[in-house]
């Protein structure tokens, strides 16, 4: 177990066991994430971080564990149920329209949402109109949050990488998430596009009150920002803490220098 569940408690795994043939990605994996949390997962390459990650969100389904989510076992949802919950995922790359504008890109971030549905906006198109002010309305409120003032209207194909990650960022806060899950949000980001990401996910614990499960390679990222620290290795559970207790431990020591583990 991760430790033990309480009110504050937003996601919780446990003991998740995941296998791919031969493959043990996940080995009893167990994390929580409380409310006004960054909770970072860390481990070499390979070590397991996206496959848990996708248990979260239910893009892969374990052989054996559960997930909670605000004290809810979801572990049998689909993840487009578990979006609609309220667990936002930003994924590894690019995700963002490339032909759209950012204001465009973040609006269809809201379809997810909709109430209506595709089928039934054909039939109810007022109700869709609606629907469509008030999100417009809610995107302007995530382009000011995201200092995205000036490029509303550009082509996010036409923007540097890391302006277009704030965008797919974007995005996946037009769900208005409950908790917002990043896989290597950094990867191939400059340190200044490093420095404002950094910025904007405390942003998003600290403003919008909304928890972030963050998989990042970049230890200096990871120590500044983090609150909670779960390392994998091997597809286990090898220390979990806060920054300074994990940068302490041995077997993460170990596991990062490629030495013998305790
Ligand atoms: N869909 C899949 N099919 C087969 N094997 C998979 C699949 N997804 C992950 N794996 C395997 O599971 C293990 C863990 O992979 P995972 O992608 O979770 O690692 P990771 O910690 O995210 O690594 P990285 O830092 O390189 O992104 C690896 O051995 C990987 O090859
Ligand atoms: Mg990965």
């Amino acid at each position: 177990m991760s430790g033990v569940a309480h009110e504050r408690t937003v996601l919780e795994a446990d003991s998740l066991s995941l296998r791919f043939g031969a493959i043990h990605a996940l080995r009893s994996v167990s994390l929580r994430v409380d409310e006004g949390q960054i909770h970072a997962v860390i481990g070499p390459n390979g070590a397991g971080k996206s496959s848990l990650l996708n248990c979260l969100s239910g893009f892969y389904r374990p052989q054996a564990g559960s997930v909670r989510f605000c004290s809810k076992d979801i572990s049998g949802l689909k993840p487009h149920r578990r979006a609609a919950l309220g667990i936002g995922r930003t994924f590894q790359g690019i995700q963002t329209y490339s032909s759209m504008t950012a204001r465009e890109n973040i609006l269809s971030g809201f379809h997810a949402r909709m109430r209506t549905g595709f089928i039934g906006g054909l039939c109810y198109w007022g109700a869709v109109r609606h629907e469509e002010e008030t999100f417009t309305a809610k995107a302007e409120a995530i382009i000011g949050f995201l200092e995205l003032e000036e490029m509303r209207h550009a082509v996010v194909g036409d923007m540097p990488y890391g302006i277009r990650k704030r965008v797919d960022l974007g995005r996946a806060l037009a769900l208005e998430p409950k908790v917002l899950i990043m896989d290597e949000p950094m990867a191939g980001m400059s340190t200044e596009e490093k420095g404002d990401l950094a910025r904007f996910i405390l942003d998003i614990r600290e403003g919008l009150k909304i928890p972030v499960v963050l998989v990042e390679h970049d230890m200096e990222v990871v120590m500044a920002i983090s609150d909670r620290v779960t390392v994998v290795d091997f597809g286990e559970v090898i220390a979990s803490g806060t920054p300074a207790e994990v940068s302490d431990n041995p077997r993460v020591i170990a596991a990062y220098l490629g030495g013998a583990k305790s």
